[in-house]
C-alpha cells in the first residue's frame, strides 16, 4: 500500500443516482463506468444491487466491463442486501462490497431503534457475511459526523477484526467543519493504523463538502468518496473534480499525496454525466461549469494576454478543457476533419456505426449553420450513443400554427420498418406531438420534466431537449435526449428516446428474469 495515494472512489453512479431527477437505465450506467474506468478512477461504486432488478442489473453488468476499476455495491448491513452486492459483483476483475449501518445517536434511538450492542452485533455479522464472498470488504459507521469517539472506535476495532479493510467515516448530513472534521479524522485513523484504510464521505449540505474532504486527507484519510458534479442525496456530495484539482494544484500544501485520476478526462466526464442526467453543473462551478475559464473583465483579459497564471491556476487543458479546434468545420468539410476533431474531443471509443451516423446528422446540420463548434459536435457524437436504442425512430414531424387555431400535430414513425402516420390536438403543441406519440405507439408517457437548452451561441444553435418521462407505475422514469436545430424536432426525438430506453431496459429486465428462472 502506497501510503501517499489517495484513493478515489466514485459514488455518481450510487449517491449521486440517488438525488432527485439524476436516475439512469442501465445503458447509460455503463457509459458513466466505462468513462469513470478511463478517468482512472480506483472504485467505482456502481449501485445497490439490492434496490431493484434494474439496480442489480446495472452492478453485474458493470462487473463484467470494467477491468481496471473495483467495482463496488452498496448493502445495508442485511444479509439480503449484502448477497445481492456479493453476486452482481463476482464477475468482476476486482470487486467490493460496502456495507454500513448508522453510529450516531439520533440515528440509533429513533431510525434503527437499536442499542451500540445490537448495532455492533449487526455490523459484526454484516462484514462477516460480506467476506464470504469477496475480500475486499469496506465497512461505514453512517452519520459518522455525528457519532461519538469511544463508541466508533469499539465499531471499528470489531468491523476489523471482522475482516473490514476500508473504514468510511461518512459526514451524512454535511454538519462537519473542516476543523472537526479534521480532528476526528486524525483521531480515528492514528486509531486504524495499518489495519484499515480511513475513508471520508462528506455531504454539502453547509457547502463545506470539499474542504472537509481535503481536511480528512491532510489528517489521514487515504480514501476520498466522491461523485462528478457534486451530484448527490440532496445538497450533493465532495465533487470528485474539485478534491482531486485541490491535491494536484496545491502541491505545496499536499506534498508527495497524489491520485491516480488521469485529470484531462474530467470535463468529458463531467459532460457525459450532464448530459446524461440532464443536470447542467452550475455555470460558476469550480473546473467544470461554463465559466470556470472564462476571464470577461478587461483587467483580467489584460493580464492573461501578459501572463496566463496572473489569473490562472490551473491550465484548461489539465482538465480536458480545450480551445476550439483550429480546424473549422462547415458544409465543405469532409469525413476526415470530422473524424479530427472527434477524437480532438477525446472521443475515442467511437464505433463505426455512431460515426458514420453522426457524420450524416453534421452534413444535415452544415447545411442549415454557418459554422460547427465544438460543443456541436460533442453533442452530435454523444446524442448518437446514447439513443442506440431505436425500436421506433421519428421520420417527420408538421405543426399547424398554433397562435390563432388549434395546436394540432401530424407524426411520421418508423417501427419495424413501417411507417405509421397520425396526427391529434392538444393544449399546446408540445402536448399535441406528445398525443399524437402515444396514439402512435400505444403507451401513454408521464411527462416528468422537461428542459431545453442552446448547444451553442446563435439564432442558428442545435437545440438539446431533455425530458424524463415515466410510461408505468414500477419502472423509475427515463430520460430521453433529442437534438436538432428545430426546438418542436428535438422535443418529438427526446419523448421518443425516452419510450425506446423504457422498452429496451424492460427487455433486459425480462431476459434476465428468464434466466434466472
Ligand atoms: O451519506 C452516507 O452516509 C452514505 C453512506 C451509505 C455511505 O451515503
Ligand atoms: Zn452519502
Amino acid at each position: 500500500m502506497d501510503k501517499n495515494k489517495v484513493i478515489v472512489f466514485d459514488t455518481t453512479l450510487r449517491d449521486g443516482e440517488q438525488s432527485p431527477g439524476c436516475s439512469m437505465n442501465t445503458d447509460e450506467k455503463i457509459k458513466v463506468a466505462l468513462q469513470l474506468e478511463k478517468l482512472g478512477v480506483d472504485v467505482i461504486e456502481a449501485g445497490f444491487a439490492a434496490a431493484s432488478p434494474g439496480d442489480f442489473d446495472a452492478v453485474s453488468q458493470i462487473a463484467n466491463l470494467v477491468k481496471n476499476s473495483t467495482i463496488c455495491s452498496l448493502s445495508r448491513a442485511i444479509d439480503n442486501d449484502i448477497k445481492q452486492s456479493g453476486l452482481a459483483v463476482q464477475k468482476a476483475a476486482s470487486g467490493r462490497i460496502h456495507t454500513f449501518i448508522a453510529t450516531s445517536p439520533i440515528h440509533m434511538k429513533y431510525k434503527l431503534k437499536m442499542s451500540e450492542a445490537e448495532v455492533i452485533k449487526r455490523a459484526v455479522h454484516a462484514v462477516e457475511y460480506a467476506r464470504t464472498f469477496v475480500d475486499d470488504v469496506e465497512f461505514s459507521l453512517e452519520d459518522a459526523g455525528r457519532s461519538e469517539i469511544p463508541f466508533m472506535k469499539e465499531v471499528m476495532d470489531a468491523v476489523i477484526a471482522a475482516g473490514a479493510r476500508t473504514i468510511n467515516l461518512p459526514d451524512t448530513v454535511g454538519y462537519r467543519m473542516p476543523t472537526e472534521l479534521a480532528s476526528m479524522v486524525k483521531e480515528l485513523s492514528d486509531f486504524a493504523g495499518d489495519r484499515a484504510i480511513i475513508s471520508v464521505h462528506n455531504h454539502n449540505d453547509l457547502g463545506m463538502a470539499t474542504a472537509n474532504t481535503l481536511a480528512a486527507v491532510l489528517s489521514g484519510a487515504r480514501q476520498i468518496e466522491v461523485t462528478i458534479n457534486g451530484l448527490g442525496e440532496r445538497a450533493g456530495n465532495s465533487a470528485l473534480e474539485e478534491a482531486v484539482m485541490a491535491i494536484k494544484t496545491r502541491k505545496d500544501a499536499f506534498g508527495d499525496l497524489y491520485t491516480g485520476i488521469n485529470t484531462p478526462e474530467i470535463y468529458a466526464t463531467s459532460r457525459l454525466v450532464a448530459t446524461i442526467t440532464g443536470v447542467e453543473p452550475q455555470q460558476n462551478k469550480s473546473i467544470v461549469g461554463k465559466n470556470a475559464f472564462a476571464h470577461e473583465s478587461g483587467i483580467h483579459q489584460d493580464g492573461m494576454l501578459k501572463n496566463k497564471e496572473t489569473y490562472e491556476i490551473m491550465r484548461p487543458e489539465d482538465v480536458g478543457v480545450y480551445k476550439q479546434s483550429t480546424l473549422i468545420l462547415g458544409k465543405h468539410s469532409g469525413r476526415a476533419a470530422f473524424r479530427d476533431s472527434i477524437k480532438h474531443l477525446g472521443f475515442d471509443n467511437v464505433t463505426d456505426e455512431e460515426l458514420n451516423a453522426a457524420f450524416e446528422r453534421f452534413k444535415i446540420l452544415a447545411d442549415k449553420k454557418k459554422e460547427i463548434t465544438d460543443d456541436d459536435v460533442r453533442m452530435l457524437i454523444t446524442d448518437e450513443s446514447l439513443n442506440t436504442a431505436k425500436t421506433y425512430e421519428l421520420m417527420g414531424l408538421q405543426i399547424s400554427d398554433c397562435s390563432n387555431g388549434i395546436p394540432t400535430a401530424a407524426v411520421s414513425i418508423k417501427f419495424q420498418d413501417q411507417i405509421m402516420k397520425d396526427a391529434a390536438i392538444g393544449d399546446g403543441t408540445m402536448d399535441a406531438i406528445f398525443k399524437t406519440i402515444d396514439r402512435l405507439t400505444g403507451y401513454n408517457g408521464e411527462l416528468n420534466d422537461y428542459k431545453v437548452t442552446a448547444v451553442s451561441e446563435g439564432k442558428d444553435a442545435l437545440a438539446k431537449v431533455i425530458c424524463r418521462v415515466s410510461f408505468d407505475t414500477e419502472t423509475p422514469s427515463m430520460v430521453g435526449h433529442g437534438l436538432s436545430i428545430d426546438t418542436m424536432l428535438a422535443t418529438a426525438k427526446a419523448y421518443l428516446s425516452a419510450l425506446n430506453s423504457y422498452l429496451s431496459q424492460k427487455e433486459r429486465l425480462a431476459k434476465n428474469a428468464q434466466h434466472q428462472v
